[in-house]
């Protein structure tokens, strides 16, 4: 699973085979500049969800609720969680959160709608837990993370993300459910993987968390493109006088040939 918040990015990742695209809440800050995930709202989820579903018809779109649209009420989480279905196009929603968040899933999937859940590190509950720091590194955090799983998986959720635990920790859950886990900062041992797609293609500069691998160097390549761009405009290159002559004969080529 990767990341994607927009058309382009989601024609790629589909391109590239990769089955399931998540509408993250990420995008706070890679597409908003926010700090954290908190300040996104439903409506910003929504507007993007619309964008990656037209972009990868063919994948499995998942889009993240964000922070406030499930905490308040279960009626309202899973109005919620049918807006963003029903009008963005995506076939599934994700949480964060564990047992405490059970009867929120279980709702949900009642109302027909498929839930990823999400346990471990959970970042919109960032102040909570005192920052981004790895979750379940003792005894009593790996019963909760075990415990957690076990009643997302039990409330009818499809699928978990597990953030930022311990390998052995992930590796437990994965052995005790019967539901598939996402890993992200949790070691091999997860049935599949989840990254921020901008950076593992190096597309967001500002920090990159210790357990993204970088498959490529985009920002900088876009770099110094643009700065190829702005320097051939100051100095003449660009556009050069050829460029628009050859394409107005290829029109006027066009033309006659449609003519005829
Ligand atoms: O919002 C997001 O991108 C996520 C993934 C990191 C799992 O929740």
């Amino acid at each position: 699973m990767l990341t994607a918040y927009d058309y382009s990015l989601a024609v790629l990742v589909a391109k590239a085979g990769i089955p399931v695209v998540l509408v993250g809440d990420s995008l706070g800050q890679v597409m908003l500049g926010h700090a954290s995930t908190l300040p996104v709202t439903l409506e910003d989820i929504l507007h993007h969800a619309r964008a990656v579903v037209r972009g990868a018809p063919g994948c499995l779109v998942v889009a993240d609720m964000p922070f406030g649209s499930y905490q308040i009420s279960i009626p309202e989480a899973v109005s919620n969680a049918v807006r963003l279905v029903k009008e963005s196009g995506a076939q599934a929603v994700k949480l964060e959160g564990g047992a405490d968040m059970a009867p929120v899933i279980a709702a949900i999937t009642r109302a027909d709608v498929a839930v990823m859940a999400h346990i471990g590190l959970t970042p919109q509950a960032v102040h909570q837990l005192g920052g981004y720091r790895t979750q379940a590194t003792d005894l009593a955090g790996r019963k909760r993370l075990l415990a957690d799983a076990r009643a997302v998986a039990a409330a009818g959720a499809f699928a978990v993300v597990i953030e930022k635990v311990p390998d052995t920790a992930a590796a437990a859950v994965t052995r005790a459910l019967s539901i598939p886990t996402i890993g992200i900062g949790a070691g091999p041992n997860c049935d599949g993987q989840v990254l921020v797609a901008h950076d593992l293609l190096g597309l967001f500069l500002d920090y990159t968390p210790p357990f993204v691998k970088r498959y490529a160097r985009l920002g900088e390549t876009a770099i110094q493109a643009m700065a190829g761009f702005a320097s051939d405009v100051a100095s003449g290159k660009f556009p050069a006088p050829e460029v628009p002559r050859r394409a107005g004969r290829r029109v006027r080529a066009r033309r006659r040939s449609s003519a005829t």
